[in-house]
C-alpha cells in the first residue's frame, strides 16, 4: 500500500515556522512546502528571529509562564532538545553558557519586574530543569542586589541556528518558496506539488495582526533594541530591572561560534521604531558594563566595547499568550502557532511539538471526510 500523502504549507521561515517544518518534515508521509516573505539571511523589522540573543531564561509573559502553566510545559519540553542539539549537534550553532540573573526586591510590581517574576522566583520551576542551579549567597552580592543565582544556560547563535534548521528541512524534501500572502486561505493554493493543501499552518509572528483571515489584534510588539560587540565576557547576566525606565533592561550574552556578545536591551509595549535610538543605545552599553564589567577591560567604560551593529526587534506579544489551535478559515483547516513574545526559541519545541499534534489531527479528521 502506498503511503499517503499529506500537503503541508507552513507560512512563516521564523524559528517558529521552522521548528514546526522540521518536526513536521521527519515524517515522510508528509510533502511540506515552507511560504514567507522573509527567510533566514535576511535581516528586517517585520522578521523577529535573526534579532533574538538567543538564549533560555523562563520569563513570565501576560500573566503567562507561571509555574504550572502551560507555557511552563512548553519551555520544560525544550530544554531537553537544546541541551541535546548543543550536546551532539556543535553545527546547529548553539553553546552553553554560565548564566547569572540577578534580582532587586525594588523591581517588584515594575514591568520589567513582571517580566522576570518566574525567573527570579526563589525555588523556580526550572531549578531542576536546567543544569548547576544554585542560589548565590547575598555575602557575595554587590549593593543594590538582593538577590542572585546561576544555572547552565544556553545561548544560540541565529544566524547559525536559523540556516541549520533549514537544512535540516532541506534534507528531508522541504520546499522553501518566497511570496507575500495577503490571506491565510491562499496559502492553501501554495503547495509546491499544485495540489491544494490539507493544512496550512501559521508561523506569521508579529504580522499576524494583519494577515487577512486572522486579522489578531491581541498581538502587539514589545520593542527590543540590542548591541552586538566582540567583546566577550564569558558569561551571561540579567537582571530585574534598572533605574532608567520601567521598559528598559539589562542583560548580557555570548552566542555561539563566534556570533559576538548581544547586549541588550529595552522591551518597550507598542513601540514599532525600527531605527536604534542612539541614546537608548549608550545606557545600554553603560549598564551593561556596569553589571558585567568582564565585558571591558580594567578601568575601562563603554569605549572599550567594540560595536559590530545596533539593531532593533520586535517581539510578537501576544495577550493571554501565543496561539497554537485549529480551525477551520474559508474551508481550509489552519493550525496557529504565533505570538510568542520573548520566548520563541526557548519554548520553540514545546509550541511546536503542539502544532504537529494540531496537525496530525486535521489530517485524521481529512482523511476520516474521505471515506
Ligand atoms: C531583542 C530580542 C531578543 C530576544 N531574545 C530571545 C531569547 O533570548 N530567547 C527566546 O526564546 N526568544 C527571544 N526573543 C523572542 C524571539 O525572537 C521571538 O519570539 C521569535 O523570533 C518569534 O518567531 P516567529 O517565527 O514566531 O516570528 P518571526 O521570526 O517574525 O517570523 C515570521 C515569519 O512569517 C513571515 N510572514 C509574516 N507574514 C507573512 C505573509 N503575509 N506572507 C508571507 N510570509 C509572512 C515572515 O516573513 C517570517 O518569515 C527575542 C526577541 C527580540 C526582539
Ligand atoms: C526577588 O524579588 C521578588 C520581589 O521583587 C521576590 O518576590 C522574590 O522572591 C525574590 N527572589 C528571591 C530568590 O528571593
Ligand atoms: C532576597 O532578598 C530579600 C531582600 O534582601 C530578602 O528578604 C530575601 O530573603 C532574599 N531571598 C532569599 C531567597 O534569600
Ligand atoms: C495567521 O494568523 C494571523 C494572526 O491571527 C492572521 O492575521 C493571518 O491571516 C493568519 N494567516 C493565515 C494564513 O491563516
Amino acid at each position: 500500500m502506498a503511503t499517503a500523502t499529506n500537503n503541508i504549507v507552513i507560512l512563516g521561515a521564523g524559528v517558529s515556522g521552522l521548528t514546526t517544518a522540521y518536526l513536521l518534515s521527519k515524517d515522510a508521509a508528509n510533502s511540506i512546502t515552507v511560504i514567507a516573505k522573509h527567510m533566514p539571511g535576511d535581516y528586517d523589522i517585520e522578521y523577529t528571529s535573526p534579532w533574538a540573543g538567543a538564549n533560555f531564561l523562563p520569563y513570565v509573559s501576560q500573566g503567562v509562564g507561571k509555574s504550572g502553566s502551560e507555557h511552563e510545559r512548553w519551555e520544560r519540553d525544550t530544554w531537553p532538545t537544546l541541551q541535546e542539539l548543543t550536546e551532539k549537534h556543535p553545527e546547529a550553532g548553539i553553546h552553553f553558557q554560565e548564566s547569572i540573573v540577578y534580582n532587586r526586591t525594588k523591581d517588584q510590581g515594575s514591568a520589567t519586574g513582571e517580566w522576570f517574576a518566574e525567573l527570579v522566583q526563589k525555588d523556580p520551576w526550572y531549578k531542576n530543569v536546567v543544569p548547576d542551579y544554585q542560589d548565590i549567597p547575598a555575602s557575595q552580592l554587590a549593593p543594590g542586589i538582593s538577590n542572585a543565582s546561576k544555572f547552565t544556560s544556553v545561548c544560540i547563535n541565529t544566524a547559525i541556528y536559523l540556516p541549520w534548521l533549514v537544512s535540516q528541512c532541506l534534507k528531508h524534501g522541504v520546499i522553501f518558496k518566497r511570496a507575500v500572502l495577503k490571506h491565510v486561505a491562499a496559502a492553501a493554493i501554495h503547495h509546491h506539488n499544485g495540489q491544494p493543501a490539507d493544512v496550512v499552518v501559521n508561523c506569521t509572528g508579529l504580522s499576524s495582526r494583519k494577515l487577512g483571515g486572522v486579522l489578531d489584534d491581541k498581538l502587539y510588539p514589545a520593542r527590543g533594541q540590542i548591541v552586538v560587540v566582540r567583546n566577550d565576557p564569558g558569561k551571561m547576566v540579567s537582571i530585574s530591572g534598572t533605574d532608567d525606565g520601567e521598559d528598559e533592561v539589562v542583560y548580557v550574552m555570548t552566542r555561539a561560534a563566534g556570533g559576538g556578545t548581544i547586549i541588550g536591551g529595552s522591551y518597550q509595549k507598542d513601540q514599532w521604531d525600527p531605527l536604534p535610538d542612539l541614546n537608548l543605545a549608550t545606557r545600554i552599553m553603560k549598564r551593561a558594563v556596569k553589571l558585567c564589567p568582564e565585558l571591558v577591560g580594567e578601568g575601562q567604560g563603554i569605549e572599550g566595547l567594540d560595536v559590530i551593529r545596533h539593531g532593533v526587534g520586535l517581539r510578537p506579544i501576544r495577550e493571554g499568550g501565543p496561539r497554537i489551535e485549529g480551525e477551520m478559515v474559508e474551508g481550509v483547516a489552519v493550525v496557529h502557532n504565533y505570538g510568542h513574545g520573548g520566548f520563541g526559541y526557548q519554548a520553540s519545541f514545546g509550541c511546536s511539538r503542539d502544532a504537529v499534534r494540531l496537525v496530525q489531527e486535521a489530517l485524521r479528521r481529512k482523511d476520516r471526510a474521505k471515506l
